[in-house]
């Protein structure tokens, strides 16, 4: 099995008798209030799932990561997990020490320690992760309406958050691993997805399948923007395809918590040492991966690993070019393996696509299964 990122799987749930003393701590501790993207980043810490981090990034961390995406021991980290509050709140906890962090409806759900409040720069972090200042980036917007000062300290986790969906596909990073091992996988690809899966993204699927043990496909839940097909739906899909399309022997469906940053490049690498952590070897990134708008060139996101040694990452990325539907070739195929023009390509755009399933119009089955369709086109009546 492969090594979680920085050797160890952290594991941040207290046993009772400690959950029992913070509860009762909590009372007299301040308050900070989570929303969705904070929840998922406290979740996959806890489980694991962000191995090495033990808690939201300090100054040292946050910094290190922004200019030279690693952490301050070294370690490749590409994304800033941060946990922000407002000045007052700031005040609050300069001299608390800890803090308890609670969900939209007032579960408490960990305690952290206060270690470091500091302030930092938006533009500069907008600029360095996301290659954008401009605010219409889903990322970077998020960044600029967050609080002006950073919290960073351990987290104790308390309970699990609350989820009503998909329960029996959440699995942590320790799950995942002795699933894998239950089924004698010994390579993994993991299958990143905020999207229906269509025949391009099944083509690459199973073009890895070919070459390792098992497939982990994990469609990322937690939030996306409001004009992304929704996980309720998106989870439909997957499991009619998996149903008649799928080895069931070398396929594992299993939601990603994880909020998307639409961060392209380290958006990938982010993506792929996360996956590691839930036992997988391999990675696929294909075109434009976590990308938005014209933010990012095509293959960025593939690029962006020649910046890092095996050693790095450890985990194996596989590089995908745009894929389609060649009806001279009669088969899906890449720029790299047909040599016919666009011509007898079959090509929609997502914009496209997204008209026909309105109308209740299936794409072509070259383009999408047709179980997919129907699934997204119910699911698309009345929106
Ligand atoms: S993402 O934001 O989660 O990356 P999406 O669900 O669209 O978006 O893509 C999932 C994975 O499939 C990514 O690695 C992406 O690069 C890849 N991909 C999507 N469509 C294609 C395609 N037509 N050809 C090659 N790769 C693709």
């Amino acid at each position: 099995m492969i090594n979680p990122h920085g050797g160890k799987l952290i594991n941040r749930y207290v046993d009772d008798n400690t959950k029992k003393e913070l509860t009762e701590k909590a009372g007299s501790l301040p308050k900070i209030n989570l929303d969705d993207k904070n929840i998922s980043d406290l979740e996959m810490i806890a489980s694991g799932a962000m191995s090495p981090l033990t808690g939201f990034m300090k100054q040292n961390d946050y910094n290190s990561v922004v200019e030279n995406m690693r952490l301050s021991n070294g370690l490749v980290w590409s994304i800033p997990i941060t946990l922000a509050v407002d000045e007052q709140k700031a005040n609050e906890l300069k001299s608390a020490g800890q803090a308890g962090l609670y969900d939209e409806n007032g579960n408490l759900l960990a305690v952290m320690d206060v270690e470091d409040v500091y302030q930092y720069d938006k533009e500069k972090e907008a600029e360095k992760v996301f290659r954008t200042k401009e605010g219409e980036h889903p990322g970077v917007a998020y960044v600029y309406a967050q609080g002006n000062f950073l919290v960073g300290g351990n987290i104790y986790m308390l309970q699990k958050p609350k989820h009503e969906n998909f329960l029996e596909f959440r699995l942590d990073p320790a799950e995942t691993r002795a699933k894998f091992e239950e089924n004698g996988w010994e390579t993994i690809v993991a299958f990143q997805t905020r999207n229906p899966i269509h025949r391009a993204h099944e083509y690459l699927q199973k073009c890895a399948l070919e070459i390792v043990d098992g497939l982990l496909i994990h469609p990322l839940v937690g939030r996306t923007k409001s004009d992304d097909i929704s996980a309720e739906i998106r989870m439909k899909s997957y499991l009619v395809l998996m149903e008649k399309y799928y080895p069931k022997n070398r396929t594992l469906l299993s939601v990603f918590p994880a909020a998307m940053r639409y961060g392209g490049p380290r958006e990938a690498i982010f993506h792929a040492l996360v996956r590691k952590n839930y036992g997988c070897t391999h990675f696929i990134v294909g075109r434009d991966h976590a990308g938005v708008g014209n933010y990012y060139g095509t293959y960025d996101a593939q690029h962006i690993f020649k910046e890092f040694s095996h050693e790095d990452l450890d985990i194996t990325p596989l590089f995908f070019e745009h894929a389609f539907y060649c009806t001279e070739c009669g088969n899906m195929a890449s720029a790299k393996t047909c040599p016919h023009d666009a011509s007898s390509h079959i090509f929609l755009s997502g914009t496209k696509v997204r008209e026909m399933l309105r109308k209740g119009e299936r794409p072509p089955r070259e383009f999408s299964r047709p179980e997919v369709a129907d699934v997204l086109i119910e699911g698309m009546k009345g929106k």
